[in-house]
């Protein structure tokens, strides 16, 4: 089974990254917005975007033109009628992801495989309100999608194998590696990464300069500290993510701080609005206003990186995932120079 010809619904910044990496793997690609301002937002982004790397000698402004000619954009779900897969990567509301869904279900193939990039949703719940949840599979890209190279797929307890198994299939045709898993909050990424990002915002909260949280994580090599990566990320989508594994874990390192739920009430959800933890010089920059050099602690690194080794040693046992994809989860999706598995076994702490 291929997928010649793939839809992706929704283009944020996740659904524009990913209708860009469809696009430069050689895939047809029809992406759909709700209306033709934010069907504008997503074009520009994916020629912004394809032009950077063209500015950096990464593309030929040739190939820019031929991944840029692979992919329609419409307002109207019909354009999805003929497409093989196609990627929900609207916000996280199951309310929307339901709607979306009815709508796929009226316009696309009774074979056509229907995925959706959720970080904090159950598949499992998202399959559920279809009327074909065997045609349901999660798929987990993380930001910014055209870099990283870990996608999670994701199988509901529905969820027909062969689908599985060509989803799995084109991400590695993508250039990407992927980590099949079943369902669960946070999946394997985000429930490992968010055991640390969730208590560096307590940090903040109980006084803590962020500016020493980020050097201090950053000193362990991480590429970037764990504020600065939420900033990235968006602060609206960690707390969605918090919240979600914080319900299936009940461990207060997951209960979202009241600086998170603030900032996102106020609207300042990280670069995309132009401040979170940090304020950026314009919406969609990483460059940060008066920046201040931050002192690294030996001490706030291991508050913070110590229980999210644990939380990995704790998942490979129970089976949910091996060594190998908690590893591949953190060092391709998140960055990290060393998986959590590799980083205990340094320390004498894992024996295979
Ligand atoms: N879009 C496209 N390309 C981008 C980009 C973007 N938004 N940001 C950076 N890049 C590219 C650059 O063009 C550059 O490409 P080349 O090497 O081909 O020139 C490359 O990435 C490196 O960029 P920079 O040199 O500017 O910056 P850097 O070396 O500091 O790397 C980074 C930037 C890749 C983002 C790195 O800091 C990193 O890996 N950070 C961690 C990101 C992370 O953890 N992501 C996962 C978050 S969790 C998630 O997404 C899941 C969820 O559900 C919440």
């Amino acid at each position: 089974m291929g997928f010649g010809k793939v839809g992706v619904v929704g283009l944020g910044t996740m659904g524009a990254g990913i209708a860009e990496v469809l696009a430069r793997g050689g895939v047809e690609t029809v992406g759909v917005e709700v209306n033709d301002t934010a069907l504008e937002r997503g074009r520009t982004g994916i020629e912004g975007s394809t032009a950077r790397a063209v500015t950096r000698g990464k593309l030929t402004e040739e190939a820019r033109d031929e991944i840029l000619g692979r992919i329609t954009f419409s307002t109207d779900f019909k354009a999805l009628a003929d497409c093989d897969l196609v990627i929900e990567a609207v916000p996280e509301l199951i309310s929307l992801k339901a709607k979306v869904f009815a709508q796929l279900d009226e316009v696309c193939r009774p074979d056509a495989v229907l995925a959706t990039n959720t970080s904090s949703l159950s598949v499992t719940e998202i399959a559920a309100a279809t009327s074909r949840p065997e045609s349901i599979v999660g798929v987990h890209f993380f930001n910014p999608a055209p870099v990283m190279k870990l996608v999670e797929v994701i199988y509901s307890e529905r969820s027909r194998p062969e689908y599985v198994e060509a989803v799995t299939a084109l991400v590695r045709d993508l250039g990407k590696v992927p980590v099949t898993i079943g369902d669960r909050a946070g999946f394997v990424a985000n429930r490992l990464l968010f055991g640390l990002l969730g208590p560096a915002a307590q940090l903040v909260e109980s006084g803590v300069a962020k500016e020493d949280i980020d050097a201090s994580l950053k000193d362990l090599g991480l590429p970037m500290g764990p504020l600065t990566l939420m900033d990235l990320i968006g602060l609206d989508t960690c707390l969605e993510v918090l919240e979600a594994v914080h319900a299936d874990s009940g461990s207060p390192r997951h209960a979202p701080a009241g600086i998170l739920r603030k900032l996102v009430g106020e609207g300042s959800v990280g670069r995309k609005s132009g401040g979170g933890f940090y304020t950026y010089e314009r919406a969609g920059s990483g460059t940060v206003v008066a920046p201040v050099e931050g002192t690294a602690s030996a001490e706030i690194a291991e508050s913070l990186y110590g229980p999210y080794l644990e939380d990995a040693a704790e998942m490979v046992r129970s089976g949910y995932c091996t060594a190998d994809d908690a590893d591949a989860a953190m060092t391709l999706g998140c960055g990290f120079p060393v998986g959590p598995i590799a980083a205990l076994r340094e320390r004498g702490a894992w024996t295979d």
